[in-house]
């Protein structure tokens, strides 16, 4: 039977590549954007897949339990089902800045969207992940090799990895694998484009790869959809990161 995956900010980026990632393999994407995911996926729809888009801000519970509700109604009516058997909690922002410039504002947001977020969709889907699904959450290299001014996004994406790990001892009985994908820098709008745009940045972190170039969208999409397939059944906990060997 065809599984299902919900992907969190499905409209761009990373977690963009990833819903058309999974549906290549088969998968049925339910798109989730606290914007508009229509234009994904119509792409999977136009390729020959099945995909349908809900409404998410991953920082409001509100916004998490009417997704819920969106979720469970889509998924019945559409493919007849009430269970989701994949979970990417990719949705993500970033805070690049010294120390003396952060604010407890953005201090606040970076963890309500890095950590909070996937923490509470995990909990709200939890009753309607099937037993044997398996969540991926995107950390990032940046956990662990150090650059001046990443402290609060690095500290979120550590404590990413902190919840994963106690969560797949968690959810272990159930069949549920849980585990993080740590992608490194990837040319996407993430960081203000810098990882796509700038010549002078991507010059400087392909230096710090050991395949010498800063990753694309898709690298990070198919690792992704790798790790949920059945071949990858017996890790869970498991940090993997997806980098092209960035600060060895
Ligand atoms: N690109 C990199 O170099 C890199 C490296 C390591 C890890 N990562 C991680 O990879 C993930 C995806 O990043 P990306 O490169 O695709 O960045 P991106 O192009 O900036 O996309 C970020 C995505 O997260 C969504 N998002 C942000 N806040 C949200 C919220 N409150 N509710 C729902 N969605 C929200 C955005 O939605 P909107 O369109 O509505 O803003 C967008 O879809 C993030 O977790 C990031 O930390 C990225």
């Amino acid at each position: 039977m065809t599984r299902i995956a919900l992907v969190t900010g499905a409209n761009r980026g990373l977690g963009r590549a990833t819903a058309l990632a999974l549906a290549r393999n088969k998968i049925k994407v339910v798109a989730a954007a606290r914007g508009d995911a229509r234009d994904v996926v119509d792409e999977i729809v136009d390729a020959g897949g099945e995909a349908m888009a809900v409404g998410m801000d991953v920082a409001d519970l509100a916004s998490i339990e009417a997704a819920r509700a969106a979720v469970l109604t889509g998924i019945g009516q559409e493919w007849d089902s009430t269970t989701i058997d994949v979970l990417v909690n990719n949705a993500g922002v970033g805070l690049f800045a010294p120390l003396g410039a952060i604010t407890a504002e953005e201090f606040d947001t970076t963890f309500a969207v890095n950590v909070r977020g996937p923490l509470f969709v995990t909990q709200v889907f939890l009753p309607h992940l099937a037993d044997g699904a398996s969540i991926v959450n995107v950390s990032s290299s940046l956990s662990r090799h150090v650059s001046p001014a990443t402290s609060v996004y690095a500290a979120s994406k550590k404590a990413l990895e902190a919840l994963t790990r106690s969560l797949a001892a968690e959810l272990g009985p159930r069949g549920i694998r849980v585990n993080t994908i740590a992608p490194g820098p990837t040319a996407t709008d993430f960081n203000g484009g810098a990882m796509r745009d700038s010549e002078a940045m991507r010059e400087a972190l392909s230096g710090q790869t050991a395949l010498g170039r800063v990753g694309e969208p898709e690298d990070i999409a198919d690792a992704i959809a790798a790790l949920v397939s059945p071949e990858f059944r017996w890790a869970t906990g498991e940090r993997i990161e997806v980098s092209g060997g960035v600060l060895m």
